[in-house]
């Protein structure tokens, strides 16, 4: 059965004919059939060319943190782009916006950039810049943006072939990114102590940052092991290796500090963008005085026509105004808890073995198995087929999660909790569709 309504379909095909695969990005190409084009989205709901209404929890891939069009926000942005939307000049939002950053998640220093691909490949060059070393420490199963370097062992590839536990494999996941990128990449499976030390000792003076998603926002969610955090801020400091916490889908999402206000860990360099704007486009890199100032002109390049452009910056200002100033994303957490546990009760009910993932604010749950998967070969044991199905079947009912179950389900404040009722009722009704 195809996702698609007819209008939905003959848009679709008309796209295809411009646009490779009919889609802006490969994320959003869920084949032929599945394909869909969405013409509004407004609170907790989007809508198809169809008219078909869904409870949307893929929430863009996490930007949306207070809900679709939220009227303050835009409010906001129509009232600063009267006076221009960009001067090739610093002006009074940026500065503000970098001080409510700084201030909200702790670090010292922060400059803005468009997206999330962005920030994460400037901290890296920021990072080589400031070590010297050229080398990176990635996880398996992680996902940082679409530059080279960071494109080994994502949650798309295959679990197989990524060697064995001890002696990783980077997996490149993409044609087009040249061979000698692979000597400076460094995979390793998450919540495992000992290989990270390893091959930090092993490896220490040729690389420059470690990177890390500290709960893995790109494999449903899987949350660090108690003290691991710790332990990677300790080998990263005692080998001078710069920790850079990738907090593109954390931050602004778990705590008004991230996940460094979650976990109570203070990263070298952090990156944030998605709920940073609640769905308009700005991002950021941020963090301690001395290593930012490696930014200095003429000897390390970061850049860009639109970093700071005044749409993305007054979004962003009013977005963390609203953050800072009322219990959002507490709200969002315990509404959050109650889905996350409602569905945990009515999988047990289906006797559908499964674990629950994440944090309640950007939650998963993996099927198959009742122990804690820690890391992404664990992840790809799961029952992703049975997974699917169950999303499938909620999508048909109108709720909408990612139907690949590495993507988390997101929470935003417009699930108020009888949107929460509501999911719960559809969900239900899609774990016995789908165990038929
Ligand atoms: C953890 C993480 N880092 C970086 C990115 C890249 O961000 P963007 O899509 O804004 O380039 C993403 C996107 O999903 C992400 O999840």
């Amino acid at each position: 059965m195809s996702m698609q309504g007819e209008k939905t379909k003959a848009m679709y095909q008309q796209a295809t004919k411009t646009i490779p695969y009919g889609v802006s990005s490969n994320f959003r190409y869920w084949g032929p059939e599945d394909t869909m084009v969405m013409t509004k989205a407004q609170g907790p709901y989007m809508w198809d060319a169809d008219g078909k209404r869904y409870i949307d929890y893929r929430l863009g891939f996490g930007p949306v943190i207070l809900g679709h069009a939220d009227e303050e926000v835009h409010a906001a942005v129509v009232e600063a782009i009267k006076d221009g939307t960009i001067f090739a000049w610093m002006t009074p939002l940026e500065i503000e916006l970098c001080e409510r950053v700084a201030r909200m998640t702790g670090n010292e220093m922060v400059r803005l950039t468009n997206t999330g691909t962005e920030a994460t490949m400037h901290a890296l060059r920021i990072a080589r810049a400031h070590t010297g070393r050229e080398k990176l420490i990635k996880y398996e199963g992680a996902y940082h943006g679409m530059s080279d370097y960071y494109l080994y062992s994502t949650a798309s590839s295959q679990a197989r072939s990524l060697g064995s536990r001890r002696h990783p494999i980077p997996q490149v996941n993409s044609s087009g990114i040249p061979k000698g990128i692979n000597e400076y990449v460094y995979t390793v499976p998450f919540n495992d102590v000992e290989l990270l030390e390893n091959l930090i000792e092993r490896t220490w003076q040729d690389v420059a940052a470690l990177i890390i998603e500290p709960t893995m926002g790109n494999m449903a969610g899987i949350t660090p092991q108690p003290g691991y955090l710790e332990k990677v801020r300790e080998l990263t400091a005692k080998y001078g290796i710069v920790l850079i916490f990738d907090e593109v889908k954390t931050g602004f999402r778990l705590a008004n500090g991230g996940a460094q206000e979650v976990f109570n860990i203070r990263a070298d360099m952090a990156t944030y963008a998605k709920s940073m704007g609640n769905g308009y486009p700005v991002a950021a890199i941020a963090g301690k005085r001395e290593i930012m100032l490696t930014l200095e002109p003429g000897a390390v390049s970061h850049g860009g026509t639109y970093v700071g452009n005044v749409v993305g910056t007054a979004a962003a200002v009013k977005v963390l105004d609203i953050l800072e100033t009322r219990p959002i994303l507490a709200e969002v957490s315990q509404r959050g808890k109650r889905l996350m546990d409602g569905m945990d009760e009515i999988l047990t009910e289906a006797d559908i073995p499964h674990f629950m993932t994440g944090l309640p604010a950007m939650f998963g749950f993996i099927l198959g198995t009742e122990s804690a998967p820690q890391d992404f070969r664990a992840y790809a044991k799961g029952d992703g087929e049975m997974y699917e199905k169950i999303a499938m079947q909620a999508i048909a009912r109108g709720v909408m999660p990612d139907s690949d179950g590495r993507e988390p389900w997101f929470m935003c404040h417009a699930h108020d909790d009888k949107i929460v009722d509501d999911t719960l009722e559809v969900f239900k009704e899609a774990v016995y569709a789908a165990k038929k």
